[in-house]
């Protein structure tokens, strides 16, 4: 059976200076592994916020996340950090490497103080190689373009061979041409090694080319639709 994860009537309330926001409402959604999906929607519609609880980095207010049908939030700390080890790769749109860290460092930063079966430094290398920058391996992220910078997160994203990878905004910082080769990676990771992909876009053309798109407005998912059949 293949793993899923799950939101069940989930709401996120934030407070502060005495304003209340309601960042997502009453969100009910299953993702299945494998699965190739996009979030769409108006800036404040919720889009990171989801991303955020789906991948354990941030609590629910209220409702329940499941993993494989369990519940999470009878996890400790240790068991949810082991839990985003073993399944959650994370990209974000400001790419957020380490300045001070090669890219070979910093890819393999994710395993510092984790016991893995296979070679550490072997893997991040055969990441960089896959992404496309096996020069690179030295080089300080100052000293790479932004679709490179982006290419070595997404490398530091998959160096635990996680099930899922959740992009937030993973192109919205890079040109359209380095865009289309980011997306066309996460494409291929999806295809040839089943990672799920769950990607947050502004650009409704690379939503439409997800197999499933979520349309977010005003914290309430709207839309739920199959757009293109698996192949
Ligand atoms: N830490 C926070 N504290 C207070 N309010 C927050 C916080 N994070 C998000 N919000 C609010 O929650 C709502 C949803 O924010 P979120 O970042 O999820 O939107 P988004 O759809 O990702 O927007 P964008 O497209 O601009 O990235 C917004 O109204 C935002 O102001
Ligand atoms: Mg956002």
């Amino acid at each position: 059976m293949r793993n899923s994860i799950e939101c069940r009537e989930i709401e996120k309330l934030f407070k502060g200076d005495g304003i209340e926001t309601y960042a997502l409402k009453d969100v009910n959604l299953k993702i299945t592994e494998g699965e190739f999906v996009s979030i769409i929607g108006p800036s404040g519609s919720g889009k990171s916020t989801l991303l955020s609880i789906l991948g354990t980095l941030d609590i629910p207010s209220s409702g329940e996340m499941l993993y494989e049908n369990k519940p999470t939030n009878k996890l400790s700390n240790k068991q949810m950090a082991d839990f985003r080890f073993e399944n959650i790769g994370f990209i974000f749109q400001q790419f957020h490497l380490i300045p001070t860290l090669t890219a070979l460092e910093n890819i393999m930063a994710p395993l510092f103080g984790r016991k893995v079966t296979y070679d550490k430094k072997q893997r991040a290398q055969e990441l960089l190689e896959m992404v496309g920058l096996k020069d690179k391996e030295n080089s300080l992220p100052a000293q790479l373009s932004g679709g490179q910078q982006q290419r070595v997160a997404i490398a530091r994203a998959l160096v635990h061979e996680p099930n899922w990878l959740l992009a937030d905004e993973p192109t919205g910082n890079l040109d359209t041409e380095t865009g289309e080769i980011i997306f066309q990676l996460l494409l291929s990771l999806n295809r040839e090694k089943g990672c799920g992909v769950l990607f947050v876009t502004h650009d409704p053309e690379l939503a439409n080319r997800a197999n499933r798109k979520i349309e977010m407005r005003d914290g309430l998912l709207i839309a739920d639709t199959v757009v293109n059949q698996y192949a």
